[in-house]
């Protein structure tokens, strides 16, 4: 639902709040990768009439979990009994897939898009919303970033979210690939439904 005000019942703590926590969770350079995700989500939100609010709490929220060790997440997988496939992967998965759990309980947000925001913001998945499509690419091309081509990939994600979540993915996969590294299923997933397609070059 696009424009729709978050409830002060969907959000218990302030923005200020919300830093805080995120700044005692998180290392000082990630701390700001943060902040630069929340900036880029509000932007991106802007040009794609997505609520501003909504996105800069999504991109605040990202990573909360990302410096938490691996039992955490382990005994989530177990707990809420989670895919056991999942335990064949780290915390580059985890963190998004899992970790939206720690955002809902300890941060106290109970916006599904929000966590789903979250939830999807390193695989992605077929369907993704306006807003989920929103935090995947700021997290991508927040100013921070630099590695070659985010010059382009910035230019596309504001010309063009789809074709930004097209880019990103089809990166993330020839990435993966080269440097033999394991593809979470859920990653081709994404890959299938926004790349082949999309019109990307
Ligand atoms: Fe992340
Ligand atoms: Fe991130």
């Amino acid at each position: 639902m696009e424009n729709d005000q978050l409830s002060s019942a969907e959000l218990p703590f302030t923005r200020d709040q919300l830093v805080q926590k995120l700044k005692d969770a998180l290392t000082d350079s990630r701390f700001h990768h943060v902040l630069r995700v929340e900036q880029t989500a509000m932007d991106l939100a802007k040009t794609n009439h997505v609520d501003v609010k909504r996105a800069g709490i999504a991109g605040l929220v990202h990573d909360y979990a990302k410096q938490r060790p691996d039992a955490d997440f382990i005994q989530a997988i177990k707990h809420y009994h989670l895919d056991p496939e999942l335990l064949n992967y780290g915390n580059a998965i985890w963190h998004g897939v899992v970790g939206w759990l720690f955002v809902k309980n300890e941060l106290r947000i109970s916006d599904i898009e929000i966590l789903n925001a979250v939830r999807y913001h390193t695989v992605g998945h077929e369907y993704m919303t306006p807003l989920e499509q929103i935090v995947y690419m700021a997290d991508y091309i927040e100013p921070g970033r630099d590695f070659p081509g985010v010059d382009e990939a910035r230019q596309l994600t504001f010309d063009n979210l789809k074709l930004g979540v097209a880019y990103q993915t089809k990166q993330t996969l020839a990435y993966l690939v080269e440097n033999n590294k394991p593809v979470f299923p859920q990653t081709i997933v994404t890959y299938n439904s926004w790349v082949p397609d999309s019109g990307l070059k």
